[in-house]
């Protein structure tokens, strides 16, 4: 019982310690797809690709209680310049395996909820302004070419997702751990690196 606790003592100062560093070795590769996290005290997103992490800073924000946002790309007819190019937010609760629309309800205002370079008149989703890193960015999103076709809450239509983004912040860490993510293997976090796709989360995974 004693080492146990020394145990959880050691991990959880080793989550909370230092967040800004994510430790990529310790995640398994999702090959074809894109693994994100998003940072939100630093505003950083880091995204691997099979062979490359690409980390930029971004402005905007991102709906509240929501621990992963799944990527799909915006399909538009002709050829779209890097610049314009946006990719959908496709929200989703840690414990949860259905994902919510990418369309968010305002008042009187329906917003779409994305990852995109130009301003943008929008309340909600995250701007990456650097273009030479957003550049990076959607070289990254454009080699991932594997596709995972989730369901969408109170809908009937199927949606193709290339990646996740994972929300990475103290709060989430928390609920990492009560899910029993320390435990014996048996894993709730159905993140794209996690159960869903396949692949199982290691930890630590902040160093
Ligand atoms: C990635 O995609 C390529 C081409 O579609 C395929 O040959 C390869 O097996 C895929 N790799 C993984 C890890 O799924
Ligand atoms: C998922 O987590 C939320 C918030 O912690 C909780 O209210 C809900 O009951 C959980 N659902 C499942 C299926 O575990
Ligand atoms: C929404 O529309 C109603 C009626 O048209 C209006 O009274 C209200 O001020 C609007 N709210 C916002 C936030 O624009
Ligand atoms: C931005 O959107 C809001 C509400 O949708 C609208 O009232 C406002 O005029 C827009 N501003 C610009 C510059 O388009
Ligand atoms: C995306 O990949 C395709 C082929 O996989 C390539 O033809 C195209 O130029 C790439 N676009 C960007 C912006 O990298
Ligand atoms: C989904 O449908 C249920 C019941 O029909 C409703 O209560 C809920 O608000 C809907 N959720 C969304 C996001 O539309
Ligand atoms: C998501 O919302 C958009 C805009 O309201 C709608 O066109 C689309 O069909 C919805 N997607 C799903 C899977 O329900």
């Amino acid at each position: 019982m004693m080492k146990l606790t020394v145990a959880l003592l050691v991990v959880l100062v080793g989550l909370t310690v230092a967040v800004e560093e994510f430790k990529w070795d310790s995640v398994p590769s999702a090959g074809n797809n894109s693994q994100c996290v998003y940072r939100p005290q630093s505003r950083v997103l880091g995204c691997r690709g099979s062979d490359n992490v690409v980390e930029c800073e971004t402005v905007g924000q991102l709906p509240q209680g929501f621990e992963v946002f799944g990527l799909g790309r915006e399909s538009l007819e002709g050829v779209v310049s890097v610049e314009s190019q946006r990719y959908w937010f496709y929200p989703r609760e840690l414990n949860q395996t259905v994902y919510h629309n990418h369309t968010v309800q305002g008042q009187n205002t329906t917003e779409e909820l994305s990852l995109f370079h130009l301003e943008r008149n929008q309340t909600v989703g995250l701007r990456v302004p650097d273009v030479k890193c957003w550049t990076r960015l959607v070289e990254l999103f454009n080699a991932s070419v594997g596709v995972h076709v989730v369901p969408v809450l109170n809908s009937t239509t199927e949606v193709p997702l290339f990646g996740e983004v994972l929300i990475l912040e103290r709060q989430a860490q928390k609920r990492w751990l009560g899910l029993g993510l320390l435990g014996l293997g048996l894993n709730p976090l159905l993140f794209g690196w996690g159960g869903l796709w396949g692949v199982a989360p290691l930890f630590p995974l902040l160093g």
